[in-house]
């Protein structure tokens, strides 16, 4: 298989998405990291931060380049002639919504599949959700980010509280 994209808010990369991303990275020729460009969803961390530091988690695998988007995925996927969506499921709830994003992603593509690849046990409880909560609270947060960037957010990467 060639080319997919694993989209996210990445609000911030977790070693539970770089798990997904080096196991789509030894499926695929080229994986595209899609970071989720939403001027209406307030997250922690803004866009070009997000963006920095997935690139600074994912500078040692050859075959994975990071981009950005704004509104609607498929068109992403149509202008990097993609049809393949790589995404990590962790629990039934996961499941459920991706079910529906799945669906929807074809509607408005035809052809656009949606590959689910399983989180590892040890990964499943991993969420930047919680890892926002423990920056929040200026707790360690170096058991669930990748070591560049858990230097970029105590180094001071821009940021606002929840
Ligand atoms: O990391 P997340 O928040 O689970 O990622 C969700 C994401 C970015 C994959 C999803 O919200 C998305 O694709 N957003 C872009 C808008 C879109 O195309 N939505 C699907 C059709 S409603």
């Amino acid at each position: 298989m060639k080319t997919c994209i694993y989209p996210g808010s990445f609000d911030p990369i977790t070693k539970g998405h770089m798990d997904i991303i080096k196991r789509a990275a030894s499926l695929f020729e080229t994986v595209y990291v899609g970071v989720l460009y939403n001027s209406a969803k307030k997250g922690m961390f803004p866009a070009c931060e997000r963006v920095k530091m997935v690139e600074a988690a994912v500078s040692g695998l050859a075959n994975v380049k990071t981009v950005s988007f704004e509104g609607l995925l498929v068109d992403l996927l149509r202008e990097l002639k993609v049809n393949i969506i790589i995404r990590g499921l962790r629990t039934n709830s996961d499941l459920e919504l991706e079910q529906q994003l799945s669906y929807v992603n074809n509607n408005l593509l035809p052809g656009t599949e949606t590959f689910a690849l399983f989180s590892r046990p040890e990964m499943s409880f991993v969420s930047s959700t919680i890892v926002r909560e423990l920056i929040t609270f200026h707790a360690d947060i170096s058991e669930y980010v990748p070591d560049e960037v858990v230097t970029m957010i105590n180094g001071g990467t821009k940021h606002e509280s929840i």
